[in-house]
C-alpha cells in the first residue's frame, strides 16, 4: 500500500462528477483454510485467516450510478437478483453502504442500480456474501477510479479488499488469487487487518488444488456468521481459538513454502473442526453439521489410510464439506467423490470448482 493512503477519497466536487456511469465485475467465493472466526468493531478479525480463492463460484454484477442533482444524506441504491427486485437483499446493502460512506463519500451524489446474479445456485448452501460484497466493492472502486485516475492499481485493489470487508469479512480475501491472506501476523509483514494481500511464497502443486464442495444442505444456515462471531465474544476457549490460528498460520506459511502435503491435510482438517467446536462449545450452543457430513468425513480419512493420497476435508459455518485435493490426484480422487460420497448430497449436487484469481472487469 502507498505511504500514507488512507482509503478516504477526499478531494471532489459536484461539477466535477461524471453525470453516469454503468461497470460490471465478476467476484469469485474463496475457502478458508484457516478460519476467521470472531471479529472486533468494525470488521476487525481477532485471528489471521487464510484462503484459497476459487475460480467458478462466483457473483456477476453490474451497477449503474446516475449523479444525482443534490447530495444525499445516505446512499441511495435499488437491488436486483437475476433481474428481479430482490428486496431481501436491501438491508445487508443498506448496511454496507452506510459503513463504507465515510471511504466513498462521492457515492452520496448518485443512485446506484443494482443487478446481480451467483454463477451457484442462491440456495445452494454456499455462502455468498463473500463473492457479492467483492463484486460490489470493485464496481464502486471502478467509479473512483474513474473520478480520481491518479488512483494506482495497488490501491485500487487494496481499496476493493477494504470496502469488501465491511460488507463481509471473508469478502476481504475474494479480491485476488490464488492464496489470500487477512488479518495481521508478524510473520508478513505485508498483512493486515483492514485488506488481504497475496501470498507469496507457495509450492506450485498449490496452485493446481481443486475444491469440490459436496452439498449436503441446500437450506438457510440456522445460525448466521454474524450471529457466530458475535458468540465467541465471552467464550471461553476463545482466546485459545485466536491462539491457535494464528499458530496454525505460521504453520501453514511453512507447509505452503515446503509443499508437504500430508501436514495441509492436518492442518486444515483440525481448522475445520475447530471451526465448529466453537459452535459446539458457544452459548447457547449450536450444531451445523449434519449426520452426512460426518459419515463424509470418516470417508475422507478411510480413503486418505487406503490410498495413501492427500484429500482433505474442510467447513464452512454449515453442512456442506469442501473436499481440497492436488491436480495430480484429480482423477483418483474424483471416482472415489463419484462412487462413495455423492450419495450424501442433496439431490447429489456437488460443484467442482479449482483455485482461482479474484475479481474480473466483465
Ligand atoms: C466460517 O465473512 O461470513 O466462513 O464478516 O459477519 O460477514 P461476516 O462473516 P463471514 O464469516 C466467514 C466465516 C467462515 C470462515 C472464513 O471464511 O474464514
Amino acid at each position: 500500500m502507498t505511504m500514507g493512503y488512507d482509503f478516504r477519497f477526499t478531494h471532489f466536487e459536484h461539477d466535477h462528477l461524471i453525470t453516469a456511469f454503468t461497470t460490471s465485475w465478476s467476484a469469485p467465493s474463496n475457502i478458508a483454510l484457516v478460519k476467521y472466526w470472531g471479529k472486533k468493531e468494525v470488521q476487525i478479525p481477532c485471528n489471521p485467516s487464510v484462503s484459497f480463492t476459487l475460480r467458478e463460484c462466483r457473483t456477476q454484477t453490474t451497477i449503474q450510478f446516475d449523479l444525482q442533482s443534490s447530495k444525499k444524506e445516505e446512499i441511495l441504491f435499488s437491488i436486483q437478483y437475476e433481474g428481479q427486485p430482490a428486496p431481501s437483499f436491501a438491508p445487508k446493502i443498506t448496511e454496507f453502504l452506510k459503513r463504507i460512506k465515510p471511504y466513498v463519500p462521492f457515492l452520496t451524489h448518485y443512485h446506484l442500480t443494482i443487478d446481480t446474479c451467483n454463477t451457484f445456485p442462491h440456495s445452494s448452501g454456499i455462502a455468498s456474501s463473500a463473492s457479492s460484497m467483492a463484486a460490489l466493492a470493485a464496481g464502486i472502486v471502478a467509479l473512483e477510479e474513474k473520478l480520481n485516475p491518479s488512483l494506482t492499481k495497488e490501491e485500487q485493489t487494496n481499496k476493493c479488499s477494504f470496502l469488501a470487508r465491511l460488507g463481509s469479512g471473508s469478502a476481504a480475501r475474494s479480491v485476488e488469487g490464488p492464496i489470500i491472506l487477512w488479518g495481521n501476523h508478524p510473520e508478513s509483514p505485508n498483512s493486515s487487518d483492514l485488506f488481504g494481500v497475496k501470498l507469496a511464497v507457495y509450492d506450485n502443486v498449490f496452485a493446481s488444488y481443486h475444491d469440490t464442495v459436496l452439498l449436503v444442505d441446500q437450506g438457510q444456515k440456522i445460525v448466521s456468521s454474524t450471529v457466530g462471531h458475535n458468540l465467541m465474544h465471552n467464550h471461553l476457549y476463545a482466546s485459545t481459538r485466536f491462539e491457535q490460528a494464528r499458530e496454525n498460520y505460521s504453520q501453514l506459511l511453512k507447509i505452503f513454502s515446503k509443499g508437504d502435503l500430508v501436514a495441509f491435510v492436518d492442518l486444515v482438517e483440525q481448522e475445520a473442526l475447530s471451526l465448529h467446536a466453537m459452535m459446539l462449545t458457544s452459548s447457547p450452543s449450536y450444531l451445523l453439521m449434519q449426520p452426512n457430513t460426518l459419515r463424509i468425513i470418516e470417508e475422507v480419512r478411510a480413503f486418505r489410510k487406503k490410498s495413501g493420497l492427500h484429500l482433505a476435508f474442510t467447513l464452512d459455518a454449515g453442512a456442506n464439506v469442501h473436499l481440497l485435493y492436488p491436480d495430480a490426484e484429480a482423477e483418483k480422487t474424483r471416482r472415489f467423490i463419484e462412487n462413495n460420497l455423492r450419495q450424501y448430497c442433496q439431490d447429489n449436487a456437488l460443484i467442482h470448482d479449482r483455485i482461482g484469481m479474484g475479481i474480473k472487469n466483465t
